[in-house]
């Protein structure tokens, strides 16, 4: 497992004794080269849960296992910076990992925090910054004076410029026009499948994380409320509206299709184009039309 969580429960307290327990008994193992999706409603304690996974939350009760790195409510923490480099965490809120006057500085500042030479960390920034579409014009631009698309790109960018294994992303489509959200679950799928790093996403917008990803968590008042796949959440959707989520659009096409089909069982097709497919081969109609267009295929090559 990249990480495991044992009977985790995370309380928020303040000088005023205000407290706020945020997660409770959370019991969770993400394995290593898999892509997670995390979903539930606001407050529900995803941003909460992100924190424990790179050490910036300590648990209050239980344990914290990130590669091997073990963090024990009411114990010592062992050394964390080097669980920062492994566990890349892109905040809910892009502007608040910024920090410097240029966004070259800011992609630098992990490489070369963690020992890399100034040429080598150079030429991660521009890596990364290329990867996520953006203009190497971009370098010597203010990030604060970039648009919040363009700074949630930087500030992901930052993130991919150290490397990590595990990469734990907060509503990273969040600002992003539909292009740059399909590009960029397209991006982190491949870190994921191509380069084996484990992805976890939080997201309000399953539709577009669905049929990419092998598994989901979802929470409810602080609580686990599901583990496990997309195909499972297909089969009974009522789970997504216990935890106050409504059903994402693929699943409802999906759901209708099978009904009308009879295709309960089937692997789930969640994406427009694999579910326009499979109707085309299942109407006579569709199914003639389709056969046309192989045959004006075959002729014109
Ligand atoms: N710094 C904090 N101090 C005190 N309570 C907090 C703090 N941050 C979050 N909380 C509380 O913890 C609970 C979980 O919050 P969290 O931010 O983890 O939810 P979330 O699922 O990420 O919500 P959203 O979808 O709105 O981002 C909420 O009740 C919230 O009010
Ligand atoms: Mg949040």
């Amino acid at each position: 497992m990249a990480i495991q969580l044992d009977q985790v429960s995370y309380t928020y307290a303040d000088k005023s004794l205000w407290r706020q327990t945020a997660l409770h008994d959370i019991t969770l193992g993400i394995p290593k080269g898999s892509l997670t999706g995390i979903a539930g409603a606001t407050g529900s304690g995803k941003s909460t849960l992100l924190q424990l996974f790179n050490g910036i939350l300590k648990p209050t009760q239980g344990a914290v296992n990130v590669l091997d790195v073990v963090i024990r409510a009411g114990e010592k923490s062992p050394k964390l910076l080097p669980l920062r480099r492994r566990v890349g965490l892109v905040f809910q809120f892009p502007e608040q990992q910024m920090f410097e006057d240029t966004v070259e500085k800011d992609l630098i500042f992990g490489p070369l925090n963690f020992g890399m030479s100034l040429e080598e960390a150079k030429e991660r920034a521009r890596n990364a910054l290329l990867d996520m579409g953006l203009d190497l014009a971009l370098l010597d631009r203010n990030p604060f004076r970039l648009s919040g698309g363009q700074m949630r790109k930087a500030a992901i960018a930052s993130v991919l410029a150290m490397d990590p294994d595990i990469v734990v992303l907060d509503e990273p489509t969040a600002t992003l026009d539909p292009v740059s959200r399909a590009e960029l679950i397209a991006q982190l799928e491949r870190l994921c499948r191509e380069r084996g790093r484990t992805i976890i996403i939080v997201t309000h917008r399953m539709d577009e994380l669905l049929p990419y990803a092998d598994r989901w968590v979802l929470l409810k008042e602080g609580r686990i409320a599901f583990q496990g796949s997309g195909g499972e959440l297909a089969a009974d959707p009522a789970i997504l509206e216990g935890c106050g989520l409504t059903v994402p659009h693929s699943l409802r096409y999906w759901r209708a299709v099978a009904d009308r089909f009879g295709l309960h069982g089937e692997k789930p097709r969640l994406t427009a184009e694999s579910l326009a497919k499979l109707i085309a081969g299942l109407s006579p109609a569709g199914a003639e039309r389709s056969g046309e267009h192989e045959e004006k295929r075959d002729a014109h090559e």
